[in-house]
């Protein structure tokens, strides 16, 4: 996927508009109860044209993700995850099928607009930027004019000392676990209505990791404030979800409550815990 630097900067980085409701929000906003549907997936396929034939890599897809909720969606590689993900935020458009956010269909929106309506996204693989300092970043994140103490509470929740990054260039001196929660602060730092993190612990050691998870706990705690959407392979973020999504060949295999889904992956190659993943990595034993 290519597109203009202006464009990742908005989708990003600008949260004008795209905050929560606040004592300055437009008169239409739609009041956020548990129950309501927030996101509508609508009969959504998506398909890329192979050496040969078209391959279709979303299949009918149908979901319904309400307001406030923390949803994790899971399931083997090559499944399409990270494509639906890219299809709700813009970065794809699907070959038919309609999406919609709070009722409006936003299928033939830009990028830039669905940001603008309150839907933020973290890469599974982060881009870098010469010249752009972390602290540039968080408070184009925000939307906001925003003091260096502050950016660093986003920074520290990640778990990075803040004073080493605040003023670090966000290029390729960065390791890719400390540009992977860089851009997962900058995303807390946006407090969008539909937060979408795509394997936000891939590259993430394992002590960060522990970290990590209380992140999500707490945003899970809060999504009063809007609905959360992981695409996980981790038993402990798992764990956490209210409701868990199987995507496999480019459906929805299962979906339904942590209860109810939880019980059927432990044991699969769906769900590896860290420790195992751990191990297998020969990284160490736990
Ligand atoms: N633009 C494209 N052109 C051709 N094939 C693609 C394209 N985008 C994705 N695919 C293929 O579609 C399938 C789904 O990819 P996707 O990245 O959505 O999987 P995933 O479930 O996120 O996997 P992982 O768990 O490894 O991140 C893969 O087989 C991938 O190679
Ligand atoms: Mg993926």
């Amino acid at each position: 996927m290519l597109w203009g630097l202006d464009e990742y900067f908005f989708f990003h980085y600008n949260g004008y508009g795209a905050r929560r409701p606040c004592a300055s929000a437009p008169t239409n906003w739609v009041i956020h109860e548990k129950g309501n549907t927030m996101l509508e997936l609508r009969d959504i396929s998506f398909e890329v044209s192979g050496e040969k034939a078209q391959k279709e890599i979303i299949r009918n897809v149908n979901l319904k993700i309400e307001e406030n909720r923390f949803v994790v969606i899971t399931g083997p590689n090559g499944g399409g995850k990270s494509t639906l993900a890219k299809l709700i935020a813009g970065i794809e458009k699907p070959t038919s099928g309609k999406i919609f956010l709070d009722g409006e269909d936003i299928t033939e929106k830009s990028i830039t607009e669905r940001a603008r309506l309150g839907i933020s996204f973290a890469f599974q693989q982060p881009v870098r930027f010469k010249g752009i300092q972390v602290l540039d970043l968080i408070r184009m994140a925000a939307g906001k004019q925003m003091s260096a103490a502050e950016a660093c509470r986003y920074l520290s929740e990640v778990g990075l000392c803040a004073k080493d990054y605040i003023n670090r260039e966000v290029n390729a001196s960065l390791s890719g676990g400390e540009l992977k929660r860089i851009e997962i602060a900058t995303v807390l730092a946006r407090g969008t209505k539909l937060s979408v993190f795509d394997e936000p612990e891939a590259g993430i050691d394992l002590w960060s990791f522990q970290n990590l998870i209380q992140v999500f706990e707490r945003m899970q705690e809060k999504t009063k404030d809007g609905s959360i959407l992981i695409i996980s392979h981790q038993e402990r973020i798992l764990n956490i979800a209210d409701e868990i999504v199987v995507i496999a060949e480019g459906q929805i295999a299962q979906q339904g409550s942590r209860e109810e889904i939880l019980p059927k992956l432990l044991g699969t190659a769906s769900a590896v815990t860290v420790c195992s993943r751990f191990y297998q990595g020969g990284e160490g034993q736990c």
